[in-house]
């Protein structure tokens, strides 16, 4: 670390110092990833250095080069045990990720039902109240997420099989009002921003779902998704309340269904503020990465349009690249996809409606989709993140600051 420079000032650089603690809980790495770089061997380490309350973003930092603009610039982050392996705030490497570039968090899985609802009679709000306090601490903003994932798999297994008795659609009505109720009272205003229903579109018929026990419980109608939205307008009247789901450069079908849910809201005066867009984008037809972006963006920019001309504001919520089917070299992919990466945030930053952007994690080393996509042909973990498995930033992150200090500057 460079004489008289700070850690943030050091890490926005990439030049981080390495300390990888025991694997662990959360969404961790099981130990030094195959085909990357490799990485120390982790030595245990008893007590991890305690992260010191940072001053505000050094400038380069992304925060500050969203703050300038009227935004705010974010990521997901987890819960772990201190010094896991993992994309936790424990974890003293990914913390730093976090209080150099990061004035926006939201927890990766803690706010949701499966997380908060150990049974239809208990909530367990321990891991989110400790996410919710670092954040605080740090000055940071913090996001809700999710009060209604309308997948059944997303269910806690008690709510898949659950008896909704004599009257299915009153009993349906009474969860969903308790749980959101409940949640928004535990922590009050100090989460002013809630994803009230993630993903209530099935995007291979643009149609709500029907394929969960709370929607055969109302017969597969709109009405818990208007509910969720007005009790949380009734508990939050200053929130901003989001629908928020992953149409992205693809499919036609699931961005004209969302258009539809949001018609909808507006016809029966359902109180939602913001659509998320939760940009997970990736390499899914081949050309280069800059012909992918131009092929995609006006039909994706026609859709914005439609939405904003409703009165929504925007925000993008979990953004990273799957480049699982991108050929190349690990330089050559990390250019596509800063291409990709500068094609979406120019479009969507184009738009003064948005507010905030949230990556859905800072490296690469703890991202979902590690896990979910699965290998890659070459054997090579992906590259979906600002930051690489050993925490040094790269194209992707440069592609985000330029994008942002390009960016028209939001109403004051
Ligand atoms: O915490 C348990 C652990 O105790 C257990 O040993 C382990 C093995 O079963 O599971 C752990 O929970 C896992 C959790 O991530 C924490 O790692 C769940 O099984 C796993 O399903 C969960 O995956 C998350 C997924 O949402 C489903 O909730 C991913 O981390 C998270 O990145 C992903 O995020 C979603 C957004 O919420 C909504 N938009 C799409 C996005 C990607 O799918």
């Amino acid at each position: 670390m460079m004489a008289g420079m700070d850690r943030r000032a050091v890490m926005a650089m990439g030049l981080g110092m390495i300390v990888v603690g025991c694997g662990g809980g959360g969404s961790s790495s099981s130990g030094p990833i195959a085909g990357g770089t490799p990485t120390p061997s982790p030595t245990p380490s008893p007590t991890p250095t305690p992260t010191p309350t940072p001053t505000p973003s050094p400038t380069g930092s992304l925060a500050a080069a969203a703050a300038a603009k009227g935004l705010r610039f974010g990521s997901t982050f987890a819960w772990a045990s201190p010094g896991a392996d993992a994309g936790s705030f424990n974890n003293p490497n990914y913390a730093a990720l976090l209080e150099t570039d990061c004035n926006l968090l939201v927890p990766e899985n803690e706010l949701k039902w499966e997380a908060l609802r150990p049974s239809a009679s208990t909530f367990n709000f321990a891991r989110a109240d400790e996410m919710v306090a670092y954040a605080e601490a740090r000055r940071m903003k913090i996001r809700g997420h999710t009060l209604l994932w309308y997948v059944g798999e997303r269910f806690p297994g008690w709510l898949r099989t659950y008896d909704f008795g004599p009257n299915p659609r009153l009993e349906a009505e009474r969860l969903v009002r308790t749980h959101i109720e409940t949640v928004i009272r535990h922590y009050g205003s100090r989460i002013n921003d809630w994803d009230v229903v993630n993903e209530a579109v099935n995007p291979s018929t643009g149609t709500i779902r029907t394929d969960n026990s709370l929607a055969q419980a109302v017969g597969g109608d709109t009405s818990l998704l208007d509910l969720a939205f007005r009790t949380a307008r009734t508990e939050l009247p200053t929130a901003e309340l989001l629908y928020n789901d992953y149409m992205d450069w693809g499919s036609t079908t699931h961005r004209n269904g969302v258009l539809n849910l949001l018609r909808g809201f507006r016809d029966r005066n359902v109180p939602v503020d913001t659509l998320g867009i939760q940009s997970h984008i990736g390499f899914y037809s081949s050309g280069s990465a800059q012909s992918i972006v131009d092929a995609q963006v006006p039909a994706m920019r026609a859709f914005l349009d439609e939405v904003v001309a409703l009165g929504y504001k925007l925000k993008i919520t979990e953004f990273d690249v799957n480049d699982r089917q991108r050929a190349g070299s690990i330089a050559q992919r990390d250019a596509d996809a800063a291409v990709l990466t500068r094609g979406w945030m120019d479009l969507l930053l184009s738009y003064r409606q948005l507010n905030e952007v949230l990556v859905w994690g800072m490296s690469d080393r703890y991202s979902w989709l590690q896990s979910f996509a699965g290998p890659r042909a070459d054997g090579t973990p992906l590259r979906p993140c600002p930051y690489d498995a050993n925490f040094a930033a790269k194209p992707m992150r440069q592609a985000i600051l330029e994008s942002l200090e390009a960016a028209p500057a939001r109403g004051g």
